[in-house]
């Protein structure tokens, strides 16, 4: 058996994970998870999978799970996320310092033989080129979530310099599924726009976005699995830079609706004016093309769509 710890695996991209593992018999999954956004019932229902509720920036939590497993492979997916929620509470986003303390130092007496962490496009900040690569684009965090995001990848770094202990740092770039929450922006456009209400874009709405579909996030975590990934960083998005206008008037168009577009005031922090990154590298993982927008929000409406009836 190949042992594998989520810690955030019952939000978004954990439970889509989870899922796609799970799917081999031979893998057993514990997820950790404090339930703050994500949710029980994304977490997927199979025998290899299970489920302790607890907080990983509390030792006191998360070191009697280290204790009862062995774990192979530790994937620390869990954080304070989204933008008004980070920009409210600064402090609580500070505090998953200690969550990337802990997984680290646990992992690394334990034998882990890889981390995996949920890094951010958040890191280069307000960008200096476009697209964003991973070896050349100037780290330009400011605000706590990205400095936290920042400051976890040297602990990566150093963890493996120090004591050997491997590691693959994801930046995940917008990433769009079926179970993210709806204060994410193609969910909260899709439900406007499916239930024929006004979409709100701050601003002017030419700030630009690419939007990754989850499949193409998870396939691409699974194959670093492989040997060859170890101790990289690796941009996890999608290529084609758009503004939230343009994703507005797509979301308007694949839902046939009705829905008009109403302008907000813009907000005065977190909204980066470009971003966009160089997924040279994540293609080559791959082998093969992304999702494009269109197949994407066509599988949300169908999801949405199979769960009202439900
Ligand atoms: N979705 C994106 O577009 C995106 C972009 C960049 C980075 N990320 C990163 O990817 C990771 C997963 O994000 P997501 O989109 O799935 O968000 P999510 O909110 O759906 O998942 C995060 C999960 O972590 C859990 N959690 C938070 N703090 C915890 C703690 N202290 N202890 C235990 N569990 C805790 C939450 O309950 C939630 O289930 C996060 O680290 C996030 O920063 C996501």
């Amino acid at each position: 058996m190949t042992n594998f710890l989520i810690t955030g695996g019952a939000g978004n991209i954990g439970s889509a994970l989870a899922t796609q593992l799970a799917k081999t018999e031979s893998y057993n999954i514990t997820i950790v998870d404090n339930l703050s956004t994500g949710h029980v019932n994304k977490i997927p229902k199979a025998a290899n999978v299970s489920f302790i509720n607890a907080d990983v920036n509390i030792y006191n939590d998360i070191h009697p799970v280290f204790e009862r497993f062995d774990f192979d492979y530790v994937f620390h997916f869990a954080a304070v996320v989204g933008v008004k929620r980070t920009l409210e509470h600064p402090i609580g986003v500070l505090e998953d310092i200690e969550g990337i303390k802990n997984v680290l130092a646990l992992s690394k007496d334990s034998n882990v033989k890889r981390v995996f962490f949920s890094s951010s496009s958040e890191v280069y900040g307000e960008p200096f080129e476009i697209p964003q690569n991973e070896n050349t684009t100037p780290l330009n965090s400011r605000l706590p979530y990205a400095i936290v995001k920042n400051v976890g990848e040297a602990f990566f770094r150093s963890y493996e310099k120090e004591y050997g202990l491997p590691y693959t740092i994801f930046r995940f770039f917008n990433t769009y599924g079926p179970h993210q929450s709806l204060d994410f922006v193609v969910p909260k456009f899709l439900k406007a726009a499916l239930a024929g209400k006004p979409i709100e874009i701050h601003g002017d709405g030419l700030q630009t976005r690419s939007f990754c579909y989850i499949d193409d996030t998870i396939a691409t975590c699974i194959e670093t699995l492989h040997e060859d990934y170890k101790n990289s960083v690796l941009n996890v998005g999608n290529d084609r830079e758009m503004t939230v206008l343009e994703l507005a008037k797509e979301i308007i168009q694949v839902t046939g609706s009705q829905s008009e577009i109403i302008h907000l005031p813009a907000l005065t922090e977190g909204d980066m004016r470009r971003r966009c990154p160089d997924v040279t590298k994540m293609k080559a993982i791959l082998h093969r093309e992304l999702t494009t927008l269109h197949e994407g929000l066509l599988q949300m409406v169908d999801f949405y769509k199979s769960q009202s009836k439900s």
